[in-house]
């Protein structure tokens, strides 16, 4: 059949403005035409028929109804996209955000010096690690989670994107791999407090692993102390550490790099003006 792509358009956002905000339905609405129906916003423009064929008309609606029960387009799809690339994500990692596109650019601006030896502490998909293998001149890129699946997406991730990372599989609460000599450690832990929980989407909640997620209540520094810890004693000399924070923990974060003896420690807010990365570098 044929159809008009502003009436597809207008159709899509229809169906999802009872479950999202109107700039929202419209940005799904422009990915969904893009990506799944090949309808560019130039086409919208033009607005001349088009053919649809039915396979195409029933994965248009099988994807409606799954957004329609709070399943992020992201999952449905099976990939999102990241500093330009685009990653395979699924229930077993966290969807990239674009605060962490924000500390991925920091880390990238400070450290260009040639074949820097990395590592990427709870590397999920893979978005921080495989942006530094494939933005940073020969840099050796190590990368830890403790969830196996969450380490096959990373691992696919790196081969289908060429940014070479050399996994670990391990818990850091309990032990660290065996790396010495790194020139940069970067972490975006879980650090939600679960009472936090209450002002959460549900498309959150429902479908993004918990563990990448959440860190206890009465504990929400951590991982940041259990990372800071370890990285005083595994960095070179004037090597750095970048943290992503939960916004509410910029000062307490800042301090404990500083209790453990990190210099040039600072906060830095993301685009909307929060607290989002600290930083600092080791001193001897
Ligand atoms: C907030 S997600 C970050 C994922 C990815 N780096 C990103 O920025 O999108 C935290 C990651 O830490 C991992 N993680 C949670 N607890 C861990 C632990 N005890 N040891 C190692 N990794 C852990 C989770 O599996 C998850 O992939």
């Amino acid at each position: 059949m044929t159809y008009k792509p502003r009436d597809i358009s207008e159709e899509i956002v229809d169906r999802l403005s009872p479950f999202y905000d109107l700039n929202e339905a419209r940005a799904i609405s422009r990915q969904l035409l893009e990506e799944v129906l090949n309808i560019r916003t130039v086409d919208v423009v033009v607005n001349d028929e088009i053919e649809l064929d039915t396979t195409k008309q029933d994965e248009l609606n099988n994807i409606l109804d799954r957004l329609a029960e709070g399943e992020p387009v992201q999952y449905i799809l099976g990939y999102t996209w990241f500093r330009g690339r685009k990653y395979r994500v699924n229930s077993s990692v966290m969807i990239p955000r674009q605060e962490t596109e924000e500390f991925v650019e920091l880390v990238i601006q400070e450290n260009k010096q040639l074949g820097l030896k990395i590592l990427d502490i709870g590397v999920g998909s893979g978005c921080i690690a495989i942006s530094l293998a494939c933005e940073l001149d020969n840099a050796v890129v190590h990368a830890c989670d403790i969830s196996k699946e969450a380490l096959a997406t990373a691992g696919s991730n790196s081969d289908g994107l060429n940014g070479k990372l050399i996994l670990h599989e391990c818990d850091i609460l309990n032990d660290f791999p065996a790396i010495e000599e790194l020139d940069v450690i970067v972490s975006n832990p879980p650090y939600i407090r679960e009472v936090e929980q209450v002002n959460m989407d549900a498309n959150v909640l429902e479908y993004e692993p918990e563990i990448a997620l959440f860190v206890e209540d009465n504990d929400p520094l951590l991982f940041y102390r259990t990372i800071t810890n370890w990285a005083k004693t595994k960095l070179k000399k004037e090597g750095k550490i970048y943290f992503e924070i939960n916004e509410a923990y910029g000062q307490e974060t800042k301090q404990l790099l500083i209790a453990e003896g990190f210099k040039e420690v600072r906060v830095v807010k993301d685009l909307n003006g929060k607290d989002r990365i600290v930083a600092g570098s080791q001193r001897e």
